[in-house]
């Protein structure tokens, strides 16, 4: 059974932490990354299809792959971020049901014909596995800066066209484009100086029902 988590550990998850765009001169190891995955694939997805796929972008060669495809104002923040993610996701998550869910043979059959639900599936899924990806970076003492401001279609085509190297499909290359890109977000040790005020959130009558 859960129990509540210590308030300070709210304040690292939540009410302290922030939206970063200058970071400090402190790398993120490969094993940080790693740890980070580790704790985010616990949380759950539909059908515990896990249907994002992360391309972690360290170095300067991926960072310069990505760079035409950002909207000017984020530009710097990406290419001085230690870690960039494109938070993407896998059109044909469903093959690896058979793994993933072995209990219930039928359901890689109800995808596989039925494309709207693919889509809305895997939009739903991995924008929620990207935000479990915040809260996991967070708990490990990263800072995230998350984007949708570039261009889809540019990352789609120069990082997960056909042909392009492969991740998360058992291929070196990917036969066709069938991973599309969700969100970005910047990884690293945010600089707390370069900080604007915090703003507003709803509160709870502006957002919220008890029925
Ligand atoms: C999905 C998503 C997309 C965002 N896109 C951008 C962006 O393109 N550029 C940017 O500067 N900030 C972007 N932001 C940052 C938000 O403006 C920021 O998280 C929000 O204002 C809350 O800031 P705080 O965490 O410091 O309180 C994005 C945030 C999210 C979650």
């Amino acid at each position: 059974m859960s129990q509540p988590i210590a308030d300070a550990a709210m304040d690292t998850l939540f009410r302290g932490a922030r939206t970063y765009s200058a970071w400090l001169d402190r790398p993120v190891t490969d094993q940080t990354v790693r740890d980070l995955y580790d704790l985010l694939k616990w949380a759950p997805t539909s059908a515990n299809a896990a249907p994002a796929r992360f391309a972690f972008l360290r170095s300067t060669e991926a960072k310069e792959r990505l760079r035409p495809a950002l909207a000017p104002l984020n530009v710097v923040k990406t290419m001085s971020a230690p870690v960039t993610v494109i938070v993407a996701y896998d059109l044909k998550f469903y093959d690896k049901l058979p793994t993933l869910f072995p209990h219930s043979p039928g359901m890689k059959l109800l995808f596989e014909s039925n494309p709207e639900l693919i889509e809305a599936t895997a939009k739903r899924n991995s924008s929620l596995q990207g935000a479990y990806l915040i809260l996991a970076a967070r708990a490990l003492g990263l800072d995230c800066g998350p984007m949708s401001g570039f261009d889809h279609a540019k990352v789609d085509e120069e990082f997960f066209a056909a042909g392009k190297p492969c991740f998360g499909c058992d291929q070196e290359f990917f036969p066709e484009g069938h991973v599309k890109t969700n969100f970005l977000c910047n990884l690293g040790y945010g600089d707390p100086s370069k900080l604007l005020p915090r703003l507003p959130r709803l509160p709870f009558n502006e957002a919220c029902s008890l029925l």
